[in-house]
C-alpha cells in the first residue's frame, strides 16, 4: 500500500534519479544542497501536483530545462498502481494514472495521502488560521468522500459571491441572495463534515498519542466554524460590510482549528521545541486516523528532522513515529544527527545518500 519505486526527470538539481524505498522508514542523508528537500518535494510534487515550498512552478523545473517529470508506483494489496506528473515551463500539468491521463490532482491525492513537515512549518501552523484550516480539511478529504465535491461547490458560490461585492453590478444584492440559499446549504453541510471528523480526530489523538509527552495532556482543541449563530441572518446582517470590503467575511472559509494549553493559544505559552513536538503529535494522529479510516497507508515527509532539536524532544519524536504506520521519508545531514530516533525505532529503516542531485549506495 505504499510508493515502492520513484523516479525523477529534471527536477531542481537532480537530473535523473530512480529508487525503491522501503513502506516503512526511510533516512535520506546529504550534505547542504545535495538535494534532499528536493527529492521530499518531488514526492508531496507527485501527491499534491504542487510544491510545498513554492507557488512558482519553475522553480522546479531543473535549469535550462522545459519540465520536471516524477514517477511512481503505488502498491494496493496485489495490484502496483503506475502513477506520473509532469509541469513545463508554461505551467500545463500532465497527469497520468494507471496508464489514463487524468485531469484532477484530487485523484492523485486520493492515492497518496501525503503530509510534510519541514523546519518552518511549526511557525505557519501556529502563526495563522489558514495552515490548520487545510490540515483540517486534507483529514476531511480523506475520510468523508462527499466533502471535496462539497467543499468544490461552495468555493464556487464563494467565488461568484465575492466578485458581486467587488463589481456591484446593477442589483447586485438581489443577486447576491439567492446565491445565499446554496451559500448556506453548501456551508452546513462543510461544517458537519468538519465536526464530525474533529471529534474522532480528538478522541484519537487523546487515546493513543497524547500519552507519549506530558505536554499533549494539557492540550485542548477548539474548532471555530467561521461564523456563530444563523448564518443566513449573519450573510444578510453583514452584506453592507462585506461589499464595502469586496469579501465575505463569514462562512466555513473562514473555520479553524485552535489548541490551547492551560487556556492559552498554544503559539503563546509553549516554547519552538515544545512547538515542533505537538506539530509531530498532531500530523501524525492525522495520518494514523486517515489510515484506520481508509485502507491506505499515508505518506509523512519531514524535512532536517534534527534541527534546533534536543535530544529529549528527539526521543518523543522517536515515539511518536513508532506510533505511526505511514511510509516516512525523513532528510538529515548525517546519520549520527538522527541516530536519537533511529535507534529505539522497531520498524524497518534503510539509508539513502544524496550527493549533488544523484543517489549513492554506501
Ligand atoms: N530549478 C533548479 N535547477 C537546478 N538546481 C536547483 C534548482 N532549484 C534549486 N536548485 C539547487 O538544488 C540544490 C539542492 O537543493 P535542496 O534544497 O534540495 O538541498 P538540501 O539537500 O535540502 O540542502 P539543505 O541541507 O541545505 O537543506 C541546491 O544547490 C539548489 O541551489
Ligand atoms: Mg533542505
Amino acid at each position: 500500500m505504499s510508493l515502492n519505486q520513484i523516479s525523477l526527470n529534471n527536477f531542481r538539481n537532480i537530473e535523473a534519479l530512480s529508487f525503491s524505498p522501503s513502506d516503512q522508514i526511510n533516512i535520506i542523508l546529504g550534505e547542504n544542497g545535495s538535494g534532499k528537500t528536493s527529492l521530499l518535494e518531488a514526492i508531496y510534487f507527485l501527491s499534491n501536483g504542487r510544491s510545498f515550498r513554492t507557488n512558482k512552478h519553475k522553480l522546479m523545473i531543473r535549469h535550462e530545462q522545459t519540465k520536471c517529470v516524477v514517477h511512481g508506483k503505488k502498491q494496493l494489496h496485489s495490484l502496483s498502481i503506475p502513477i506520473g506528473i509532469s509541469k513545463d515551463l508554461q505551467g500545463e500539468t500532465q497527469l497520468r494514472i494507471q496508464g489514463q491521463s487524468s485531469r484532477k490532482i484530487a485523484e492523485l491525492a486520493q492515492i497518496l495521502p501525503t503530509q510534510v513537515i519541514t523546519p518552518e512549518s511549526y511557525e505557519l501552523f501556529f502563526g495563522g488560521p489558514k495552515e490548520r484550516r487545510k490540515f483540517l480539511d486534507l483529514g476531511v478529504f480523506h475520510v468523508e468522500h462527499q466533502f471535496y465535491s462539497v467543499w468544490k461547490d461552495f468555493n464556487k458560490v464563494l467565488k461568484q459571491r465575492n466578485a458581486l461585492l467587488k463589481s456591484k453590478p446593477v442589483q447586485y444584492q438581489l443577486q447576491i441572495r439567492t446565491w445565499d440559499r446554496e451559500f448556506v446549504r453548501l456551508a452546513e453541510q462543510i461544517n458537519m463534515f468538519r465536526k464530525a471528523y474533529i471529534s474522532r480526530f480528538e478522541r484519537h489523538f487523546f487515546d493513543k498519542i497524547g500519552v507519549i509527552s506530558p505536554i499533549f495532556k494539557g492540550l485542548e482543541m477548539r474548532y471555530d466554524a467561521g461564523w456563530k449563530g444563523d448564518l443566513a441572518e449573519l450573510l444578510n446582517a453583514q452584506l453592507e460590510r462585506d461589499s464595502k470590503l469586496g469579501y465575505t467575511t463569514k462562512g466555513p472559509h473562514k473555520a479553524d482549528f485552535n489548541f490551547y494549553a492551560n487556556g492559552h493559544g498554544v503559539e503563546n505559552i509553549l516554547s519552538r521545541g515544545q512547538l515542533k513536538l505537538t506539530l509531530y503529535a498532531l500530523k501524525i494522529a492525522q495520518n494514523n486516523l486517515i489510515e484506520a479510516e481508509t485502507e491506505k497507508q499515508s505518506i509523512l515527509l519531514i524535512d532536517d528532522l534534527p534541527s534546533e532539536l534536543s535530544q529529549d524532544t528527539m526521543l518523543s519524536i522517536a515515539h511518536l513515529l513508532a506510533e505511526c504506520q505511514s511510509q516516512l521519508f525523513i532528510t538529515a545531514i548525517n546519520s549520527e544527527s538522527i541516530q536519537a530516533i533511529v535507534e529505539p525505532m522497531k520498524r524497518n529503516v534503510e539509508m539513502f545518500h544524496v550527493e549533488h542531485g544523484r543517489l549513492i549506495t554506501k
